[in-house]
């Protein structure tokens, strides 16, 4: 099931400022040990493919042997794309609607025994990695992520303290939810051009803006590495800057939100 290993096998022994972040997507399940004083992992980065269907019990389980992988067991840290609310999971983006309703905490607690335990929303967990360690480090106030994907993802951070389940790609902007409107996917699927699809996005930006007054906007998700091609078509008044975490973001907050005690 490993799609990509560690070259050397990581300790066991949790150091004091270390924990590891699991960052669940529609395509993996990527996992590392994080340490907090860097935002850096300690080693390689793991991935088993999501199971399919994604349900709650099939995703635990990859969960499991992600973190088993690093013969962890210091805490532990799962951002998945789900609104969390009381430790259960309101909503489910790209998994099996049968999250709606789970008790995020029971089912992974039955999983991974007595570690301690935190999750969270993939865009706050990405947010709050960008916010410290990555592009919004240099920021102080409102800084506002935003994940380029699938959907749109959102994060709010003032003075690095998360507001979690923004959910701003929910939001409407004219006519249609922000994320059937300026997503990656919809460039895709209508064979936008950067500048085009900039337009779009412009608009979504504009929208959040005139409500949120962030510092900077900071755009993630898999676009934000050809952010050269599009942040300069941009029309809005706040600054963009691309996500400089990549593929790590999700799991260095994961691992920052369990180490923070935090629990939406
Ligand atoms: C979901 C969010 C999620 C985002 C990125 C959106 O469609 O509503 O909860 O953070 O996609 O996965």
């Amino acid at each position: 099931m490993s799609i990509e290993s560690a070259d050397d096998n990581p300790t066991s022994s949790p150091g004091p400022n270390q924990a590891v972040g699991v960052d669940v997507g529609g395509s993996g399940i990527k996992g590392g040990i994080v340490d907090l004083d860097t935002g850096e992992l300690v080693g390689e980065r793991y991935k088993v493919l999501t199971p399919q269907p994604a349900t709650p019990q099939a995703v635990a389980a990859g969960i499991r042997d992600v973190v088993e992988h690093f013969d962890w067991n210091g805490p532990v840290g799962v951002a998945l794309p789900v609104v969390v609310t009381s430790g259960i999971a309101r909503t489910a983006a790209n998994i099996d609607k049968a999250w709606i309703g789970t008790d995020i905490y029971e089912l992974l607690g039955a999983e991974l025994g007595g570690r301690r335990l935190s999750v969270l929303n993939d865009a706050d967990a990405a947010g709050m990695a960008e916010d410290r360690y990555g592009a919004g480090k240099d920021y102080k106030g409102v800084v506002m992520l935003l994940t380029f994907g699938t959907g749109i993802g959102s994060a709010i951070m003032f003075n690095g303290v998360l507001i979690p389940n923004t959910e701003l790609g929910h939001m409407h902007v004219g006519k249609k939810e922000a994320e059937h409107q300026a997503s990656s996917k919809v460039k895709e699927d209508n064979d936008l051009s950067y500048s085009e699809w900039a337009v779009e996005v412009s608009k979504v930006l504009a929208a959040y803006e005139a409500l949120f007054w962030p510092e900077v906007f900071i755009a993630g998700g898999g676009i934000s590495r050809k952010a050269h091609k599009w942040i300069p078509h941009l029309t809005n008044r706040t600054p963009v800057v691309p996500a400089t975490l990549q593929n790590t973001a999700g799991i260095v907050g994961a691992a920052m939100a369990v180490v923070a005690g935090l629990r939406p």
